[in-house]
């Protein structure tokens, strides 16, 4: 069996996914279960990590219509990144968040991050897991793959950093074992290159096939993982985090991930991470963000910056100091004509859905969709 070509959820017209791309532009919310959300500033702001604040952004978001919403995984010491936020010292789990959010959700897909070479996880753990996952949410739930780019993380479970691409390699395996558990009629033993499985099975198989699956990746063994196997792929921006250059450079990076894909007879979907900064009027907007700025917590933004050169990650090595006290994977800062028309840009170039963040999560996400959805709808980019 060539499990690399299996089935999706995509395959399926009625499963959550197949809905959610009906849409032109898929519309995801990251929600801020670490402390500082995105931003190493200290200027007041409701963005909380705590379940009940990120259950009312994820009924919020529900409401509007948005199609996802997306935790990350870090594991990170005593204080975090420092400063005077202890920036993400705090974070709640995103896979324990999701499943708790699927009892309080109805249409929305929820996917969590999860570090599969941690641990490390045996596959038999994670199908399990992530079936009985995809039951409880109808269908709507995904894992985004990460094999972690931070060389402090796996030695908090006592091993060593693995190499990039070998990384890859064992995901690779793991992943294919996923999959032959979700779809195996009989009892599953087998010998691989990293695990061993004698008589596993795993019963409810998930209700399309298997879970949605993504990735988060720039390099060129992370789109041979992501063309092989996942749905969504968060890519990272190849020029940084200004928005002209990255319209400038998406379509050739969004090309190589499809190509690629394609290669495998697949396709797959590219999201990107926005940090929108929207107000009124563009002055409005300017000077927010300047009061953003102008409350940086150096401290954490120093060692946030570190903790990425330290790190091995293909996908963020254009970022710029300057636009880590923001953060997010790209920024978008205007009006509401103007962050629409920058959207509109990132579609053009490729971009099949957007992750978006914001400084102040709650009011921003009402602001987004009181005064930027309906403006979405009017350029045929949301039904
Ligand atoms: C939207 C998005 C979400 C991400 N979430 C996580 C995360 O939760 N945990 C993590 O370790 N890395 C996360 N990453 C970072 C990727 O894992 C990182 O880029 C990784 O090193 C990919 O490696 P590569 O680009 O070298 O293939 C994320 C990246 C993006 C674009």
């Amino acid at each position: 069996m060539n499990t690399a070509t299996a089935v999706s959820p995509a395959d399926y017209a009625d499963s959550p996914l197949s809905r959610a791309l009906t849409q032109p532009l898929l519309l995801g919310l990251f929600l801020p279960i670490q402390n500082g959300g995105w931003s190493p500033s200290t200027l007041a702001r409701t963005t909380d990590w705590s379940f009940d604040y990120n259950v009312a952004l994820t009924q919020k978001a529900e409401e509007l219509g948005f199609d996802l919403v997306f935790g990350l995984a870090q594991w990170i010491g005593k204080g975090g990144y420092g400063g005077a936020l202890r920036y993400r010292e705090t974070t709640i789990d995103p896979f324990v968040t999701v499943a708790a959010l699927s009892a309080v959700t109805n249409r929305i897909l929820l996917i969590s991050t999860i570090h599969i070479l941690y641990g490390p996880w045996h596959p038999l753990h994670l199908a399990k897991f992530a079936a009985s996952l995809d039951h409880i949410s109808q269908g709507r739930f995904g894992i985004n793959v990460v094999t972690g780019y931070a060389p402090r993380e796996p030695r908090m479970f006592g091993m060593t950093q693995i190499e990039h691409d070998e990384r890859y390699a064992r995901s690779t395996e793991f992943t294919n074992i996923l999959k032959r558990l979700w779809e195996a009629s009989e009892n599953v033993s087998l010998e691989g290159e990293y695990w061993r499985l004698e008589d596993a099975y795993v019963s409810p198989k998930p209700r399309y096939g298997r879970p949605i699956l993504v990735n988060a990746t720039g390099s060129p063994a992370g789109f041979t993982y992501a063309a092989r196997h996942s749905d969504l792929v968060f890519i990272t921006s190849p020029a940084g985090a200004e928005i002209e250059a990255t319209i400038a450079a998406l379509p050739a990076h969004v090309a190589k991930l499809k190509g690629r894909a394609a290669e495998f007879g697949r396709d797959v979907r590219a999201i990107i991470n926005p940090m929108i900064v929207c107000r009124p009027t563009e002055k409005e907007a300017r000077d927010y963000h300047a009061a953003i700025l102008s409350h940086a917590d150096h401290e954490a933004v120093r060692n946030f910056i570190t903790h990425h050169a330290v790190g091995d990650s293909q996908a963020w090595t254009n970022h710029k100091a300057e636009h880590r006290i923001l953060g997010g994977n790209i920024q978008i800062i205007g009006s509401p004509e103007q962050v629409v028309d920058k959207i509109i840009g990132l579609k053009n170039a490729g971009i099949d859905g957007i992750q978006l963040t914001f400084f102040d999560f709650a009011p921003d996400l009402d602001f987004f969709g009181k005064a930027v959805l309906p403006l979405l709808k009017q350029a045929g980019l949301r039904n």
